[in-house]
């Protein structure tokens, strides 16, 4: 897989990949369902700032939308059917792009990203008269998050389809596999497996195992996939924001900041929360390069794309920055090299790095 992009790959680690060029041929060339998160930051057209690459290219609204098309198109392929998608953009744009989006993909949260900023760190806020504002000052960034849809239908996921067809193919109703682990709800009895075969939710790793071992011991089910193959992650718990409004300072002014920089903790709580360790995460506008470091911090794999030169070599840098801090903090913990989680992950996938030293 790594071949059909080979000639654009700066950075090749057994975790990490940066490649330089134009985004589109790129995932034009990667295999389909092989990518568990794509987490990407587009141009946003709406700001039209002269320093980021393709923030000015449109002279219309609907080319803007029309060239997204084409990466939704692509998004969809590449993810795999338990993935997840995270989009950011501007306000003025979100309500197009979740139309656009909502084509192919179950839109699940519209998550509003506003900043605490130091005072000094605000941007034109601390620079502007009230009296001159003609809408209501915009404190907030916008990131869509969706989960690829199946047949256009809100509440048809993969993981639901495969479930209720495992089930039937057991000749078991609802009642009963949700009886066979115990999940009944105080109201509605065909409990947890109806809410999970309408998209409503999804199980926990024990109450899907225990359901596996249900349907398998009917003889009529062969096999089930691993709980990870089938089941969208989706972690969060009460030390962590689980609304949808995020809070995170934006990145202050540094030398060699990007423009657009999103901040690696912000980043790393929507990998965190979506993705299994070891996964790969996908930005195809990689800008800085965070994706790609907040994935290594966060023990996932990383797929980073930028088509400005400067961009592209300055992310390598840092993800190889990022190599020798840990080398260093380890030999001085007496620790090993981490091994990373290979099962699971298919040939295709893994093909995508280079082999573990
Ligand atoms: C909004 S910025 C992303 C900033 C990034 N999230 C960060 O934290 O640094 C968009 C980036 O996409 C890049 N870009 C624009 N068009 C592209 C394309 N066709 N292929 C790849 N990268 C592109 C721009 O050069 C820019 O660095």
């Amino acid at each position: 897989m790594r071949a059909a992009i080979a000639t654009s790959v700066i950075l090749s680690s057994d975790r990490a990949l940066v490649a330089e060029g134009d985004s589109l041929p790129l995932l034009r060339a990667l295999p389909s369902g092989s990518v568990s998160l794509i987490l990407t930051d587009p141009p946003y057209h709406a700001t039209k700032k002269a320093n980021i690459y393709g923030d000015t290219a449109f002279a219309q609204d609907r080319h803007y939308l029309e060239w997204l098309a084409q990466y939704a198109a692509q998004w969809r392929r590449i993810l795999r059917p338990n993935g997840s998608l995270y989009c950011f953009c501007d306000s003025s744009m979100a309500g197009r792009l979740e139309v656009l989006l909502s084509e192919t993909f179950n839109l699940l949260s519209h998550i509003v990203w506003t900043k605490p900023n130091d005072p000094g760190f605000d941007g034109w806020k601390g620079k502007m008269k009230k009296e001159a504002l003609r809408q209501w000052y915009p404190h907030s960034e916008r990131l869509l998050f969706a989960e690829p849809a199946v047949e256009g239908n809100l509440f048809r996921s993969s993981f639901a389809g495969m479930l209720r067809s495992a089930r039937e193919g057991a000749g078991m109703s609802m009642h009963e596999l949700t009886a066979k682990i115990g999940a009944h709800g105080r109201v509605n009895h065909g409990g947890a497996v109806s809410n999970w075969e309408d998209g409503r939710n999804t199980p926990s790793r024990e109450q899907y195992e225990g359901m596996c071992k249900a349907l398998i011991e009917t003889g009529r089910v062969e096999s089930m996939p691993r709980y990870e193959d089938a089941v969208r992650p989706f972690t969060v718990d009460a030390s962590k924001e689980f609304t949808d409004v995020w809070t995170f300072p934006s990145v202050r002014p540094y030398k060699g900041k990007h423009p657009a920089e999103k901040p690696v903790a912000l980043l790393r709580h929507a990998i965190e929360a979506s993705t299994f360790p070891g996964d790969i995460v996908l930005d195809c506008f990689a800008g800085s390069g965070n994706t790609a470091l907040a994935a290594l911090k966060s023990k996932r794999r990383a797929v980073i794309m930028e088509i400005e030169h400067v961009w592209a070599t300055r992310a390598a840098t840092r993800v190889e920055a990022h190599y020798e801090v840990e080398a260093l903090s380890r030999a001085e913990a007496g620790a090993e090299q981490p091994r990373w989680r290979a099962s699971g992950l298919t040939p295709r996938q893994l093909s995508l790095f280079s082999a573990p030293k």
